[in-house]
């Protein structure tokens, strides 16, 4: 792989330890990857931040980093973490994982890394351009940059992330290419989706068959065009969770959908002149995968809604189903609720009166974490709730959870 003068001198340690560790991850990354050069990235956004995935030698890796006085190039934003940054004693966050995750944010904070800890960073300021090459880990946000922005970004991981948030670059291979964005198969939804829990049961069919193909979706019978941002999300992220999709593309919708070479395909029904391989999805298909996303007909512990994070339209969602069931005060849910959303959507979400509506029916609205990197195993949650393909997916091995899958309003209706 072809390197600067400058960047050599990096690779060979006169600009110090941290950043010599650095490029030598990127480069060996891009050459393992056939990348021909190192090109600039306009973003990052670094996973790996909760105590419960990172541990301990996660934590000494990045005080060692933070200790080094190095900060990051490009503007970085931070993947959740494993609480609420804000309220964790009144979450009954347990108290040694607290300090540790304390700890662990201070040294990010130290980097100049913007401590807003979401999965959606383009809803809170971290937004690519069309185009623009970027540097993410959190494979919903990756999903979500390159499918609806048109961003281009592989799927990467912390520690690469955060390398080229030190170095502002990254390897050119993957998805940074044109010949690596083009479908690999096409896939016609006939059944109406009328939900995000439908968008994500058809994301966890369909990424368990394209596995880290390119799927080019095009939907027959419904409204992917009323609230798409929130669908894409939905549907993006289960994609990614269920097989490992970093790019799909929906037919008249998404923006490289529309370029030529790619929209050439979306004839489902025509000759196959381009030997793509072409799937069908019917309503029977996305109702048997609602059965097997649900583990339990027990009622749920905690009802757990927003993976990836909500927008404030799903949290307006959950309040209308509060207001509608006359919830307050003294007519709260029987179990507990959490809508997980960046301090962002958070922030406006008080301003509405989203907040105080879901904290008087006993739900919270919890920042900076969420269901998955959570340890939720060690508070007692056993039984969850969701309406995310991704969460559902995720459960059952991450926090050894059961699963009850559905829309919101089914969800909220199981905690009534
Ligand atoms: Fe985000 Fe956690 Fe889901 S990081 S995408 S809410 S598993």
């Amino acid at each position: 792989m072809y390197i600067t003068k400058e960047e050599e001198k990096i690779y060979n340690g006169e600009y110090g330890e941290v950043l010599e560790m650095a490029m030598n991850l990127l480069v060996s990354l891009g050459e393992i990857y056939g990348a021909e050069k190192l090109i600039p990235v306009s973003s990052v956004q670094v996973s790996g931040v909760s105590y419960k995935t990172i541990g301990e030698e996660g934590l000494n890796f990045l005080r060692d980093i933070s200790n080094s006085g190095i900060k990051v190039s490009v503007p970085t934003t931070l993947n959740p973490a494993g609480m609420d940054l804000c309220n964790y004693y009144e979450l009954n966050f347990p108290k040694n994982f607290v300090k540790k995750q304390l700890e662990i944010i201070e040294y990010f904070k130290k980097m100049g890394i913007e401590i807003g800890c979401t999965c959606t960073p383009y809803l809170s300021g971290n937004i690519p351009m069309y185009g623009d090459h970027i540097a993410w880990a959190e494979s919903s946000a990756v999903s979500y940059a390159n499918s609806v922005i048109g961003a281009r970004t592989n799927r990467e991981g912390g520690p690469s992330a955060l390398a080229s948030a030190l170095l502002g670059k990254t390897p050119l291979y993957g998805y940074h290419l044109d010949e690596n964005r083009v479908p690999t198969h096409v896939v016609k939804v006939e059944g109406r989706l009328n939900n995000l829990s439908d968008y994500g049961a058809l994301g966890s069919i369909v990424g368990g068959i394209v596995k880290n193909g390119v799927p080019y979706f095009i939907f027959k019978n419904s409204d992917i065009h009323h609230g798409k941002y929130n669908k894409l999300k939905s549907l993006g992220a289960s994609l990614a969770a269920s097989g490992g999709v970093a790019l799909y593309h929906v037919d008249s919708l998404t923006p490289e959908s529309k370029i030529g070479k790619i929209n050439k395909i979306n004839n489902f029904d025509g000759d196959n002149k381009n030997n793509i391989e072409k799937i069908t999805i019917t309503k029977e298909d996305i109702r048997e995968e609602y059965s097997k996303l649900n583990t339990t007909d027990e009622k749920p512990d905690l009802i757990s809604i927003g993976c990836p994070h909500c927008s404030l339209e799903e949290i307006k969602e959950v309040v209308d189903f509060i207001l509608k069931n006359n919830l307050n005060k003294s007519n709260k849910f029987k179990c507990d609720l959490w809508v997980y959303a960046s301090i962002h959507i958070r922030a406006i979400a008080d301003r509405m009166g989203y907040t105080k509506i879901i904290e008087n029916a006993g739900g919270k609205i919890v920042c900076d974490t969420c269901m998955v990197v959570a340890p939720i195993e060690d508070m007692g949650y056993k039984n969850i709730g969701t309406n995310s393909g991704k969460a559902a997916k995720y459960l059952p091995s991450f926090c050894n959870s059961n699963v009850i899958y559905g829309s919101i309003n089914d969800i909220l209706k199981k905690g009534l």
